[in-house]
């Protein structure tokens, strides 16, 4: 979360040099919530290995602390441990449950919340936070007989939740979101009756896959798997978790390494979970020179080392329609890369991008253009004309942490030096982001 009452530090960025050697990206953001919170309401203890220590997740731990569960201590390359409440054991907290900049934290801990009766939460976040649609996760949460009240009827944070006994519902929803339908299987755990979720396409399934092995009633049908229903009354058993590295930060390697010549990185331990590699899909719409060195598979998911070297001819890419969910997040990236391309790419059908931290296509648009891109701001995407080279300016994260990274990857390959307000914005899922880049850089 970033004090906006202190005065912004300015980050000199340098362009030029390469990009060589290997990096292991630190843990997977959405694994990690979900393991602190199904940790925290199994029986008997979870321990985490590789839980991501980023701003992030520790909200969502904090939270649960709130409401008695005691989490040992989030830090790099130490296990975590969780003594689980069981699924009717969260206390009434005594304070607000502080959500900082966590879209996930919020949306998932309302599901969490709801269908605890008896009890009565009051959630808020930074200003970023506040500001996104809650009401997306409040409908069918109340379609369920839940009580969920905040600003604009509801829409917006700061938001009270009043515990309910909730009944089994058919819910479609309808905008493909993993934050949503997560909620929705947290509420469902507890209901009188199943639930089934039916998405409109497939959202990142984490939750689906933890849930199982922590011994819900859950079943995955349908085309593609986007209903998934939930029959309440199994319990949930600690479990010891391995989190894999996450993808939506092996992207600004992968990227960076593409546009930067010379560069040669080796990222390990990156997580592979198909609903999540639609950067990896691009990247061979662009012939990037990506290599997959070897593939495992740990904790039901699976993760591989990839090697990425420079490619002066990376070709223009078009995307839209279902593989949105599988890349949402690396969007931004994905339109750095855009601007080192031969030609005009055109990103479509994402308009949830004006709804995370920032308006990301607007900000990434602003931000690019200081720096000479070609590209155009559409209602639904951006087209990207990557004819021009880049040049450094001063630019601003505007409190965006896929935004600060995005940025510092396009300096790199531009052809001058850059200047960042707000860079520290990085930590929200990747803490040690500016260092590693230092190290990488030759
Ligand atoms: C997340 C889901 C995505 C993603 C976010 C994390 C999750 O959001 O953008 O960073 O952990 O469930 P939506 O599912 O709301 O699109």
């Amino acid at each position: 979360m970033i004090d906006s009452t202190q005065k912004p530090l300015l980050r000199k960025i340098k362009s030029g040099g390469k990009l060589i050697g290997r990096v292991k990206v630190p843990g997977d953001k959405s694994i990690s919530h979900r393991a602190l919170i199904f940790g925290a309401i199994a029986e008997g203890q979870t321990t985490i290995n590789g839980l991501l220590p980023a701003e992030d997740p520790i909200s969502t731990a904090n939270c649960l602390r709130a409401m008695g569960v005691d989490i040992t201590p989030i830090e790099n390359n130490k296990l975590v441990t969780i003594k689980g409440v069981g699924l009717d054991g969260l206390k009434e907290p005594t304070e607000i449950l502080e959500c900082g900049n966590s879209g996930t934290t919020m949306r998932l801990l309302l599901g969490l919340l709801v269908g605890r009766h008896d009890r009565h939460f009051v959630l808020t976040g930074d200003k970023s936070l506040n500001k996104r649609p809650m009401q997306r996760v409040g409908s069918p949460l109340r379609m369920m007989g839940g009580r969920v009240n905040g600003r604009s009827n509801g829409n917006f944070a700061p938001l009270s939740v009043t515990g309910q006994q909730l009944h089994g519902a058919v819910i479609g929803t309808p905008v493909a979101s993993a934050q949503v339908k997560s909620a929705i299987l947290l509420a469902a755990l507890t209901a009188n009756g199943s639930t089934k979720v039916i998405e409109p396409s497939l959202s990142r399934d984490h939750s689906e896959r933890m849930l199982k092995a922590f011994g819900a009633d859950i079943t995955v049908s349908g085309e593609m798997g986007r209903h998934i229903t939930v029959i309440p009354g199994s319990k949930l058993l600690g479990q010891n978790i391995v989190v894999p590295g996450d993808i939506s930060s092996a992207a600004f390697w992968l990227v960076a390494a593409s546009i930067t010549p010379g560069s040669d990185i080796t990222i390990e331990n990156v997580g592979l979970n198909p609903t999540r590699t639609g950067i990896l899909d691009v990247m061979n719409q662009m012939e990037a020179n990506i290599e997959f060195i070897k593939t495992n598979k740990i904790a039901g998911e699976p993760v591989g080392d990839i090697r990425v070297t420079y490619s002066s001819k990376l070709r223009p890419f078009e995307i839209n329609g279902e593989i949105m969910p599988k890349l949402i997040d690396e969007v931004p990236i994905l339109a750095v890369a855009a601007c080192f391309c031969n030609g005009k790419s055109k990103i479509r059908d994402a308009n949830e991008l004006r709804v995370k931290e920032t308006d990301r296509l607007k900000v990434i648009t602003k931000q690019l253009k200081k720096m000479g891109a070609n590209i155009v701001e559409q209602e639904d995407g951006l087209t990207i004309d990557g004819t021009k080279k880049l040049s450094g300016n001063d630019l601003d994260s505007e409190t965006d942490h896929r935004i600060a990274m995005s940025l510092a990857i396009a300096t790199i390959a531009a052809n001058s030096d850059s200047t960042m307000i707000r860079s520290e914005a990085a930590s929200v899922s990747y803490p040690t982001f500016w260092t590693e880049l230092e190290r990488l850089r030759q």
